[in-house]
């Protein structure tokens, strides 16, 4: 909708003589690798500028002595009126310039359907396209990290200073008083990323509240879900700060792109790690060289890192990276005509994503469905946007839902074995709700009813057990690669799903819903929920990725052969390579995983910084 465009502030043509010496020092942000300074050694090199990416090289630029190089496959996020209205996030995606537009293959949980699979393709990675919710996830799924990796440092007693390092709570555009919304007490107030409860209320709010009050002992209010025990239904706090987007790169890198150690590249296409010598004293082949690329037809070029290359290119690109330098299962690479460097199967194994389904329901009053008040009035589409424009108020501001549910099935209803329960433990839900004020759908291409009034209840399978893999289609690196995510390829998956999307209709069964609510809607309608049969197809039929993709390039104890990296991060059989990004984390957490990534890349970087050999 918005054509990318780049602030001029931070560039400057070399062309410019004069200009083009006080530009080496100070404009850091280049679209031409032509332009970065020749002379320049660089002691770290960072692909992919996501939240992973962009913590590792912000930090690691504090020192003035370190020299770091951020890659960015994408164009810049700067100036783009889309990326920073919270509202307009839905727009950005699918299929849009910012956008790596994947499909996966064909799911048989999902009736052999393609799913399409968004991923950001911008500075800024998946923050400046995603929705914006923050949820750090729960003490026993980082004390799950701590456990398979060997390193108490994972454990959520370890990690929760750093959430406090990466927030800065600030309060809603409206100054409403948030003190039973969220808990100031356990967040920071000091960080780079803004964090805010709801900016505008929704229609739906006080029922949401109302039922939580009604039905409490299934649905209990979660005053701060952020606390470590996530469970109940709260409010949902969102990365924006005063009616705008914070993203990866608005909160660690455009404000240090002043500093003269750290340059950013946007528009280059990392196609391959490079080795570059052999470790005399471990044996081990050296990987800190990159190849890129400006796009498929021009020429590759190579830059060496004194010291290391950190790859942060999100849980699909990072894994392709790998078996494209040869690191990998080596029969599949062969066949590809790909020579192994480093044996290393499990690269792009373990592929685990979150599966949502959208559930309508029909609500009795228009000004119940804030959505299509806004869908069908262009004259109040427009007058919003400008009250954003001009003051930072009003609906814009806000992300899709208000209210989130985190829930664990009940054990009278749990149809599963002893041990096939995938989740960390008591304080991590099975399934997810986020609360939509009209209509939505989960698959691809719905029309939008143009009559009739709506709410939508996301029901989100968070603590899955099927498990898939991302591997190449060819040793092409501008071909995407296959990705698989195996939606729903256990019964226990199934079985959540089913039981989520019949909470989520028991929830608006609620008192607090009467009169507000007169049923199940759209195709939903159809949908006789008594019956496993009918809700199975159902979920086969609507069920999506959440966009939650982890795992291929997971963290594993020293000794353990079936990791990609150690504890350190450092990828297994190799030196100078690091992974910091979604596909480390060995369990998906049962949360939207966006805080997770932050806080692992915060204390990577003070890994690096010190060093550390765990193993
Ligand atoms: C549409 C959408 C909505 C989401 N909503 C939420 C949400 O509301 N809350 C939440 O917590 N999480 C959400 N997520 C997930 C969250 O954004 C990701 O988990 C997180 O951004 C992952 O961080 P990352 O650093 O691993 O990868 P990414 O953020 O994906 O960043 C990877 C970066 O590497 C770049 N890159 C890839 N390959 C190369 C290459 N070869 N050379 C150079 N650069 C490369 C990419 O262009 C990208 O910029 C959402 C994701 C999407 C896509
Ligand atoms: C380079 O980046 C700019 C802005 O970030 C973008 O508009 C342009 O399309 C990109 N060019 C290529 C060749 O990718
Ligand atoms: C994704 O699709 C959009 C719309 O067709 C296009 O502009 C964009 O360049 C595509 N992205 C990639 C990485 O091919
Ligand atoms: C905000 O709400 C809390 C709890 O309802 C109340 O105790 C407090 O006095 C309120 N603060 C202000 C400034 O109104
Ligand atoms: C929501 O409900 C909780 C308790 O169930 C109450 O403390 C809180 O004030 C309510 N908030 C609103 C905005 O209604
Ligand atoms: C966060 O909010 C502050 C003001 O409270 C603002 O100055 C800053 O630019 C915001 N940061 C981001 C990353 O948007
Ligand atoms: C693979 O290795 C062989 C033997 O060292 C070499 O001849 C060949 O060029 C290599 N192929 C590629 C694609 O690098
Ligand atoms: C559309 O929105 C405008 C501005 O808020 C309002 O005046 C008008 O009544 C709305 N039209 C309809 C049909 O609701
Ligand atoms: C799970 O995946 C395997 C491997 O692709 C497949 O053979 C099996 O049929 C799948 N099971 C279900 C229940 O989808």
């Amino acid at each position: 909708m918005f054509p990318p465009k780049l602030a001029t502030a931070t560039l400057f043509p070399l062309t410019l003589g004069l200009i083009a010496h006080f530009t080496i020092a100070q404009a850091t942000l280049f679209i031409d690798s032509e332009h970065l300074p020749q002379a320049k050694q660089y002691d770290y090199i960072v692909v992919g500028a996501g939240p992973g990416g962009s913590v590792v090289a912000s930090r690691l630029s504090q020192d003035p002595n370190i020299n770091v190089l951020l890659l960015e496959a994408g164009p810049s996020d700067e100036g783009l009126l889309d990326i920073q209205v919270p509202y307009l996030a839905f727009d950005l995606e699918p299929n849009t310039v910012y956008d790596w537009n994947y499909t996966t293959t064909s799911q048989p949980g999902l009736g052999g359907r393609n799913i399409l699979y968004p991923r950001g393709r911008v500075l800024g990675g998946s923050t400046s396209i995603n929705l914006m919710v923050w949820t750090r996830s729960s003490r026993d799924d980082f004390d799950r990290y701590a456990m398979v990796s060997g390193d108490d440092g994972w454990s959520w007693n370890a990690i929760e200073p750093y959430y406090r390092k990466i927030e800065h709570v600030v309060p809603p555009v409206d100054h409403h008083n948030t003190t039973d919304e969220i808990d100031i007490g356990i967040h920071g107030t000091r960080g780079p990323v803004n964090i805010t409860t709801a900016n505008a209320p929704y229609p739906i709010d006080p029922h949401v509240n109302a039922t939580s009050q009604e039905l409490g002992n299934q649905y209990p209010y979660n005053r701060d879900m952020n606390s470590g025990n996530p469970l109940g239904i709260g409010w949902t706090q969102g990365t924006y700060g005063n009616g705008v987007r914070s993203s990866a790169s608005s909160s660690y890198i455009h404000p240090f792109t002043s500093r003269p150690n750290l340059d950013v590249l946007v528009n280059a296409t990392v196609t391959r790690v490079l080795r570059t010598g052999h470790d005399v004293e471990t044996g081990l082949p050296i990987f800190s060289g990159v190849e890129v690329a400006q796009s498929k037809t021009s020429s590759v070029f190579a830059i060496n890192a004194i010291k290391e290359v950190i790859l942060s290119a999100g849980a699909i690109n990072t894994p392709q990276l790998l078996l494209l330098s040869g690191i990998g299962s080596s029969s599949p690479l062969a066949a590809l005509g790909i020579n192994q460097t480093v044996d290393l199967p499990a690269v792009g194994q373990r592929l685990v994503d979150h599966l949502v389904v959208a559930n309508q329901f029909a609500m009795a009053a228009p000004e119940d469905d804030l959505f299509e008040a806004i869908r069908r009035n262009e004259t109040l589409f427009n007058e919003l946007l400008v009250e954003w424009e001009r003051n930072k108020q009003g609906v814009m501001t806000n992300g899709p839902a208000n209210h989130i549910g985190w829930l664990r099935v009940p054990e009278d209803e749990q149809g599963w074995k002893e041990g096939e329960d995938p989740s960390s433990g008591p304080t991590s839900p099975h399934y997810e709700f986020l609360f939509a004020p009209g209509f939505a759908s989960t698959v691809a291409g719905t029309p939008v009813p143009p009559t009739g009034y709506f709410m939508t209840i996301f029901t989100v399978l968070v603590s899955p057990s099927s498990s898939g893999s991302v591997t190449l289609a060819s040793s092409s690196p501008f071909d995407p690669p296959i990705i698989d995510p195996a939606f729903l390829n256990t019964t226990f998956d199934t079985q959540v799903m089913r039981a989520a999307i019949r909470s989520a209709a028991r929830f608006v069964s609620a008192h607090a819903w009467d009169g507000f609510v007169t049923g199940q809607a759209a195709s939903f309608a159809d949908v006789n929920l008594n019956s496993d049969e009918q809700v199975d197809a159902w979920v086969r039929s609507q069920a999506s990725t959440i966009w939650h993709p982890t795992g291929t390039a997971s963290m594993g104890r020293c000794e353990d052969k079936d990791s990609v990296v150690d504890p350190d991060l450092r990828v297994r059989g190799t030196k100078g390579l690091r992974v910091v990004d979604a596909s480390v984390l060995p369990f998906i957490p049962a949360a939207h995983p966006q805080a997770v990534v932050y806080a692992f890349a915060e204390r990577a970087a003070d890994l690096i910084k010190l060093g550390r050999h765990l193993c």
